[in-house]
């Protein structure tokens, strides 16, 4: 039995939400587990309503769960930066998900933007520090509002943070690598980072990086790339990565161009994972206010955001019938991801993922 927070948010959050959450009811019945779902409606409607957006008290709720799911969060009369802040980057650094988990896999019958690439050459996941960097909002203003104002931002990282998630990384390697998944070549880690002028904080994660894969994981191949450069080669040569490991800053970015290689934010799922605690899956894209009720956006992101936390949760079996199920939907049966050119509607789209589940 698993304890479920359900978050569904803003704008399209809820309808994508609800076809997860048929697809996790289908898989739980079909692999014999249950899941308990408690479903909080935090997000813009309830902000503007109440001014709360995650309080305190809602921390100490969620934390009772064995993990949250979440539709999306932004609202179009709520400045930007309230809600992200206030319900997102809060869960995120409170119940301390220090990986921001985000695979970059191209399914068939997916477009993508780049010429000459499928499936085989988009299949890699990226690892993104969650805690740390320029998230953390160590700075400030002196001297604001005058002509010699000066703005301060500093990426702050230690030595622990580094670790826990290179361990995080090395380990994900090690199991899921693309010799682990039969693709014949070596297990890779590679480290995005900014060595040439980050002389700080990505000489730490490097020479991190080189002692525990020198010392703990000889048999995981260790690449590493500027960031400049790995967004070149994310573009040129997607089959290079395997396993990408960053800071929370280049992991945001570096997301997002990985999304769109991968058919765009109709697909993008990703995991905030606490490994010890309570985790966090999400669709990557935003709430899509424009098509909002009108049961024409995409829901797979958010089934393959439920897909990573069944897999997180440990019930593996599951999780890969749904990415095969999705697989199914995408290589067969989907026009395009993009919303109102699916060739079915969002609850259609949820159907047919939770048909293949159940054969
Ligand atoms: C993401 C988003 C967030 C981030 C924003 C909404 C705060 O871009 O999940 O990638 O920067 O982490
Ligand atoms: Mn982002």
């Amino acid at each position: 039995m698993y304890k479920i927070a359900v978050m569904p948010g803003d704008g399209t959050g809820p309808e994508v939400t609800v076809e997860a959450v048929k697809v996790l009811k289908t898989a739980a019945d079909k692999f014999g587990f249950k899941i308990d779902l408690t479903e909080f409606d935090f997000g813009g409607e309830r902000y503007k309503r109440t001014g709360e957006t995650l309080p305190d008290s809602a921390l100490e709720e969620l934390r009772q769960f064995d993990a949250i799911l979440l539709g999306a969060i932004g609202h179009p009369d709520v400045a930007p930066g309230i809600l992200e802040k206030g319900i997102l980057l809060k869960a995120r650094f409170a119940l301390d998900q220090y990986i921001n988990l985000r695979p970059v896999k191209l399914f068939p019958g997916v477009e993508t933007p780049l010429k000459d690439k499928g499936p085989d050459e988009i299949d890699y996941v990226v690892v993104r520090e969650n805690t740390g960097d320029l998230y953390t909002g160590t700075g400030g203003f002196t001297m604001k509002g005058t002509p010699q104002e000066v703005a301060v931002q500093s990426a702050v990282y230690n030595r622990f943070q580094v670790d826990r998630c290179l361990k995080y990384a090395f380990e994900y390697a090690k199991k899921h690598g693309k010799k682990a998944r039969g693709k014949g070549e070596e297990n890779t880690l590679a480290l995005c980072g900014k060595t040439n002028v980050l002389t700080y904080v990505y000489d730490l994660w490097e020479r991190a990086f080189n002692e525990m894969g020198a010392a703990e994981y000889p048999d995981i191949r260790r690449d590493y790339y500027h960031v400049d450069a790995t967004c070149m080669w994310m573009v040129k040569n997607p089959e290079w990565f395997d396993v990408i490991v960053t800071g929370n800053m280049f992991g945001d970015i570096i997301t997002d161009l990985g999304a769109i290689t991968q058919g765009g934010m109709g697909i993008a799922a990703g995991g905030n994972i606490n490994p010890e605690g309570v985790s966090m899956f999400e669709p990557i894209g935003g709430s899509a206010p424009k098509y909002t009720g009108q049961g024409v956006i995409n829901p797979l992101a958010a089934i393959c955001s439920a897909q990573m936390m069944l897999d997180t949760l440990g019930e593996e079996k599951a999780a890969a019938a749904i990415e095969q199920a999705v697989t199914y939907v995408t290589g067969s049966k989907l026009k395009s991801l993009a919303a109102g050119r699916m060739g079915y509607s969002t609850a259609e789209v949820g159907d047919l993922v939770a048909e293949k589940v159940a054969e």
